[in-house]
C-alpha cells in the first residue's frame, strides 16, 4: 500500500498517542496549578479510547508508513495496566516508544520493557532539587527519577533524557546536567520553551535559544554538530569533542522544523491532530465507535493526511497568536 503524503509531500512516519489528559505533576510550564487545579475537568474513562481501539488506529497509521509510535499524555503511566496496551502496540512491529516523568517509572520499567517497548524518554528539568520541586510543583524529588531512570537501564531500555529550559528559572541546570548525563553515557537533549496551548503565560523572553545552550555547551566542555540521522529528526545533535558522547537541541521555536514534520498526533478521547499548534482535532472515535471498516477508517486518515498544510511554528508570530490553541497535557508533547 502506498505511504500517506501530505500537500508539502510529507509523510506519516510517527504517531504520538496520548493515553490520558491526567497527570501526577503540574510543571508551570505545562499544566500550571491554577488552570489544572480542583475545579478542571478531566476526560471521563469513557471517552477515553481503549487499548483495542488505541491498536486499531495505530495499525491504520503503520499501514499508511508509520514507522515509530510514541506513547505519552498527560502522564501515560498513571493509565492503569498501560503496560498491557504497550503489548498490543508491540504486535504492530513498529519502534515502540514512551515518554514519561518518571515518578511511576521505578515500578513499572520492567513490566513495559516485557511488554515490548523499544526505548524510553524521561523528562527531567533540573537536578537541583529545589529547582525540580518548584517545576513540577507538587514537591516531588529529583532522587526518585534518576531511581525510575536506574529501573529502566536495568531492564535493558535504552533512555534519553528531555529538559525545557525556561530562562531564570533552570537555564542554571544546563551545565550540571549535561555533566552528570554526559558522565552516566545517557543522551540529553534541551528543548526550547514553547508557546504551546494557552495557559502556561508563554512570553518569548522566557526562551533560551538552542543557540545560547549550544554557545554554554560549547565554553564548558567542547561540542561540534553531527548530521541528521533520518528526514523528521526532531533534535539537532552535537557531540562532546573529547568523544564521551552526544547531546541534543530541540529548535521548536527559534528554528522550526515544520518542512520536515512527519508526526501526527492522537489525543486520548481519539481526535487526530496533524499540527502541535492544530485547534481543532478529527474525530477518529467516531469512526471507530460508528462501525467504520479497516479501510474505511485508514481513507479517512489517508485523506486527513494529505490535506496537510500545517507549518505553525514557522508562521509563528503572525499566525499563532490569539489562537485558541490546545495544551501539549491533552495532546501529548
Ligand atoms: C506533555 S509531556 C507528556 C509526557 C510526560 N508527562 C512527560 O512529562 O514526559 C511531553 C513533553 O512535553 C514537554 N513540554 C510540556 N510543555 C512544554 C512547553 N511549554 N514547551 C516545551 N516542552 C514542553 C515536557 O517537558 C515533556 O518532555
Ligand atoms: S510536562 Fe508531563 S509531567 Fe509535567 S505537567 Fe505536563 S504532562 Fe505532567
Amino acid at each position: 500500500m502506498a505511504d500517506a503524503l501530505d500537500l508539502f509531500g510529507r509523510p506519516l512516519r510517527d504517531l504520538r498517542i496520548s493515553v490520558t489528559d491526567r497527570c501526577n505533576f503540574r510543571c508551570t510550564y505545562c499544566m500550571p496549578k491554577e488552570v489544572y487545579g480542583r475545579d478542571h475537568r478531566f476526560l471521563d474513562r469513557k471517552e477515553l479510547l481503549s487499548f483495542e481501539e488505541i491498536t486499531r488506529v495505530a495499525g491504520t497509521f503503520v499501514g499508511l508508513g508509520t514507522r515509530k509510535l510514541r506513547i505519552t499524555g498527560g502522564e501515560p503511566l498513571v493509565r492503569r495496566d498501560v503496560e498491557h496496551l504497550i503489548e498490543q502496540l508491540a504486535t504492530l512491529g513498529a519502534e515502540l516508544t514512551l515518554t514519561t516523568n518518571a515518578s511511576l517509572l521505578a515500578a513499572k520499567a520492567q513490566a513495559l520493557a516485557d511488554a515490548g517497548l523499544s526505548r524510553i524518554t524521561v523528562s527531567l528539568d533540573a537536578l537541583d532539587d529545589a529547582t525540580f520541586r518548584r517545576l513540577n510543583d507538587v514537591d516531588f524529588p529529583v532522587a526518585r527519577v534518576l531511581e525510575g531512570i536506574d529501573a529502566a537501564t536495568a531492564a535493558g531500555l535504552p533512555v534519553k533524557v528531555n529538559a525545557v529550559v525556561k530562562r531564570g528559572v533552570n537555564d542554571d541546570q544546563i551545565v550540571p546536567m549535561a555533566a552528570f548525563f554526559r558522565e552516566r553515557g545517557q543522551t540529553l537533549r534541551f528543548i526550547e520553551y514553547m508557546d504551546v496551548g494557552n495557559t502556561n503565560g508563554w512570553r518569548l523572553d522566557d526562551v533560551v535559544p538552542a543557540a545560547e545552550i549550544v554557545a554554554t555547551l560549547d565554553a564548558a566542555f567542547g561540542v561540534e554538530p553531527v548530521d541528521a540521522g533520518y528526514r523528521g529528526e526532531v533534535a539537532q545533535r552535537w557531540r562532546y569533542r573529547d568523544g564521551s558522547g552526544e547531546v541534543g537541541v530541540i529548535t521548536s521555536v527559534t528554528q522550526p522544523f515544520c518542512a520536515d514534520c512527519t508526526r501526527a498526533r492522537l489525543s486520548a478521547e481519539g481526535k487526530l491532530f496533524t499540527c502541535l499548534f492544530a485547534v481543532r482535532g478529527n474525530d477518529l472515535r467516531a469512526l471507530v465507535r460508528g462501525g467504520a471498516s479497516d479501510a474505511e477508517l485508514e481513507e479517512a486518515v489517508r485523506t486527513i493526511w494529505s490535506g496537510r498544510s500545517d507549518r505553525y511554528s514557522e508562521l509563528r508570530s503572525a499566525a499563532t497568536t490569539g489562537l485558541d490553541k490546545v495544551e501539549m497535557s491533552y495532546i501529548g508533547g
